[in-house]
């Protein structure tokens, strides 16, 4: 993903260090402009609460009416989604976004919190998943049209073609996390739960002086001091399980498996549905690997559980098959080793797959 080095310019553009009303210092727009936006929503949103849907789409569609409270903060980026938080409280967050022509959002929930969206300028288009199935429904919004949804809405936001659009997104309560999805054969499947970077999913860029936009730099300035000073990060954990392991390319892992290796994929079922499978490799989850493979093991595998078993465990990029693999090890597995760059590298060599077997 690239990021145009675009400065905004805005009258409304925030001094850091000053803090307004809701938002916390470095955060989105100036403390008069964020006072301009606290009134016009004071009516409209409670101080501490959960906001029905209705309600949030009366912000929603109220502040993308008011042109005056946002139309000079807005970044048109070529590149990249654009948006700029314009209030924030303990009872929802609203947000201001920019679209470009081929920009959207991949498919995403809201962590559990209701939301709203107004198209102030433009057009967009809204995927989702209907209510109670699997079918998806379409909608397109023009200027000032808006939709609002409970907790458990799953879309897909994009600009719905001619010139530039914008958007006022509001949610209740705040955005922390989202879940990400994948559309398989299988219909939407739960890929992954993030952090929020930003609203409407991880394809955007904050704009200049966002919390948000500083998160990544913040977090790694942190010193946890609650943690034992022997304590090792998960980075000092996975080079030391590398130190005494085998890590195969794809290709070397394809020729032991005609030497009687077993490809072990402890990728979850919602993950080899988006991804694909390895004909032939063995399917035994992360969560009970070491009690499929330990030789002492009540709930072993008697053909694959023994020390000269060649095991080679597979993931998705190879991150989790090392801690896996050396855990094996450690179980006394001393052929166990791990494809290093997991099923995507293999893929990428170009080897054997097929589509994930659908249950049922
Ligand atoms: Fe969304």
């Amino acid at each position: 993903m690239s990021a145009a080095t675009i400065t905004p310019s805005g009258a409304g553009a925030q001094q850091r260090g000053r803090a307004g009303p809701g938002l916390q210092p470095g955060w989105g727009v100036s403390s008069e402009r964020q006072r301009a936006i606290a009134e016009v929503l004071g009516c409209l949103v409670p101080p501490a609460g959960r906001l029905a849907p209705v309600q949030l789409r009366a912000v929603t569609a109220g502040l993308a009416a008011r042109r005056d409270l946002w139309a000079d903060l807005v970044v048109r980026d070529p590149d990249v989604r654009w948006y700029l938080p314009l209030h924030r409280s303990n009872s929802c967050d609203v947000w201001l976004l920019a679209w470009e022509r081929g920009q959207d959002t991949d498919w995403h929930d809201h962590g559990g919190s209701s939301g709203s969206f107004a198209v102030a300028e433009g057009c967009l288009v809204e995927q989702y998943r209907a209510p109670g199935g699997r079918r998806i429904a379409r909608r397109r919004l023009l200027a000032l049209g808006a939709v609002a949804f409970g907790p458990a809405h799953v879309h897909d936001v994009a600009h719905g073609g001619g010139g530039s659009a914008t958007s006022i997104h509001a949610y209740s309560p705040p955005l922390v996390t989202m879940t990400c999805y994948s559309t398989t054969g299988c219909g939407l499947i739960a890929r992954e739960t993030v952090a929020v970077v930003g609203p409407e999913g991880a394809r955007g860029r904050g704009g200049a002086d966002t919390a948000l936009a500083d998160a990544s730099a913040s977090a790694a300035r942190l010193t946890p001091g609650s943690l034992p000073a022997d304590a090792p990060s998960i980075d000092q954990l996975l080079a030391e399980a590398r130190s005494g392991l085998t890590r195969l390319r794809p290709e070397a892992a394809f020729a032991m498996l005609t030497d009687g290796a077993v490809l072990v994929d402890i990728r979850p079922l919602e993950q080899r549905i988006a991804e694909g499978e390895v004909p032939g490799a063995v399917i035994i989850g992360r969560n009970v690997l070491e009690w499929r493979l330990d030789p002492r093991s009540e709930a072993r595998i008697p053909a694959l559980a023994r020390a000269d078993a060649q095991i080679i465990v597979m993931c998705a990029e190879g991150y989790a098959s090392t801690l896996a693999a050396a855990t094996l090890r450690r179980l006394g597995l001393r052929g166990a080793a791990d494809l290093d760059g997991g099923f995507q590298a293999w893929k990428a060599a170009g080897l054997p797959t097929r589509p994930a077997q659908p249950p049922g």
